[in-house]
């Protein structure tokens, strides 16, 4: 018995997990253990052995029952230690700060853009920026032979092999999104329709991908006189003054007759741009009365609607509102240029409670 105890004693003491001590425990005092075993032998001795030997042979049992029990809370101390050491946390290390993003100033200035005309009655469109060439120039009254086609250094899409549809293009300007939103939604139709563009061209005042916003009104007695006002009231709201001076200059395109380009007054002054005083003229868009073959391209019927349309530069827009000197930068991603140029994420631009800010 002595033996058998000096053995248990050890082995427990020696565990190293509880699936070894659990070994242990069946073979000491489990069903068929030593310790059981030697209980059944109870049954062959005398009285008088079995007197000696039945409450020695309990306490046995019970010194390794402890012993296990001990043995195990230990294991489990042990384990909670090691845990508590391996997932210490220094809570007094200063927190880390998060880098607060800002909007880019081309969101900004098209969440302005959409809320003035918002204010006008017009609804914001949208549409794909890889483009039939249907959509991108017949549509719009630009055939295949026309000049403005090569003007504008188009990026063309790669077909498959064998496939000898003309192919899709890079938009090279938002006007697309005129014929489709006249065939999506018909006469009459108030919209804007700001987005990406795409031009092979990179300068300073030039990037491959840019950003324009189309307008487009279509009713039965639209004129240019709606027009004049429309943009007069645009400029007002968006450069924040009360008076501003539009010039407008007979201009050609394809998709407009008669075409004009609007020219804003404005001064520059030691570099720096100030709008509705001066001498200076800056172009800021294209506009006209819409050509009756691109309603026609629309779906619409040119003898009983008309309408006007624009089209204006965001980025350059942009550059001139707030005072930024290179169109690159827009598009550099330069975390010291956003902080600098962004906008609060949270100050949603409106007419009532301000633009910008
Ligand atoms: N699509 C022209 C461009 O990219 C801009 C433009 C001019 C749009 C006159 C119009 C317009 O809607 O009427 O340069």
């Amino acid at each position: 018995m002595e033996d058998l105890k000096a053995k248990y004693l050890t082995a427990i003491a020696e565990a190293a997990d509880e699936s070894a001590l659990e070994s242990l425990r069946v073979a000491a005092v489990g069903k068929k253990g030593e310790v059981s075993l030697k209980m059944r032998e109870l049954g062959k001795m005398t009285p008088e052995e079995r007197q000696v030997a039945g409450p020695a042979l309990n306490a046995l049992k019970d010194e390794i029952n402890s012993a296990l029990s001990a043995k195990k809370a230990a294991l489990a101390d042990a384990a909670l230690d090691e845990r508590l050491r391996s997932e210490w946390l220094d809570v007094t290390l200063p927190g880390r700060q998060r880098p607060a993003g800002t909007l880019h100033p081309i969101s900004q200035v098209s969440e302005e853009v959409a809320a003035i005309f918002a204010d006008m009655g017009f609804a914001v469109a949208e549409g794909p920026r890889v483009e039939s060439d249907w959509y991108n120039f017949d549509a719009l009254n630009i055939p295949g032979h026309h000049p403005a086609r090569a003007e504008m250094d188009t990026f063309y899409m790669k077909r498959a092999e064998g496939d000898n549809r003309p192919p899709h293009v890079l938009r090279t300007h938002t006007s697309p999104v005129q014929i489709r939103s006249m065939q999506e939604h018909g006469a009459p139709l108030r919209v804007i329709c700001p987005g990406g563009v795409y031009r092979c061209d990179y300068d300073q005042t030039h990037t491959p991908m840019f950003h324009q916003v189309e307008g487009l009104a279509i009713d039965k007695d639209i004129s240019m006189a709606n027009l004049k006002w429309v943009l007069e009231e645009f400029v007002r709201s968006y450069f924040e003054v009360d008076d501003v001076e539009l010039r407008f200059r007979a201009s050609h395109f394809p998709f407009t007759e008669p075409s004009a380009e609007v020219d804003i007054r404005c001064s520059w002054e030691g570099g720096q741009l100030k709008v509705g005083e001066g001498d200076d003229w800056l172009e800021i868009l294209g506009s006209g009365m819409v050509h009756p073959k691109v309603l026609e391209a629309g779906g619409i019927d040119p003898a009983e609607w008309q309408g006007f349309a624009f089209g204006m530069g965001i980025d350059r827009i942009a550059m001139l509102k707030y005072g930024i000197p290179d169109l690159r930068a827009f598009f550099d991603s330069d975390l010291r240029w956003l902080r600098n140029y962004g906008f609060r994420a949270l100050d949603v631009p409106t007419i009532n409670a301000g633009l910008s800010r």
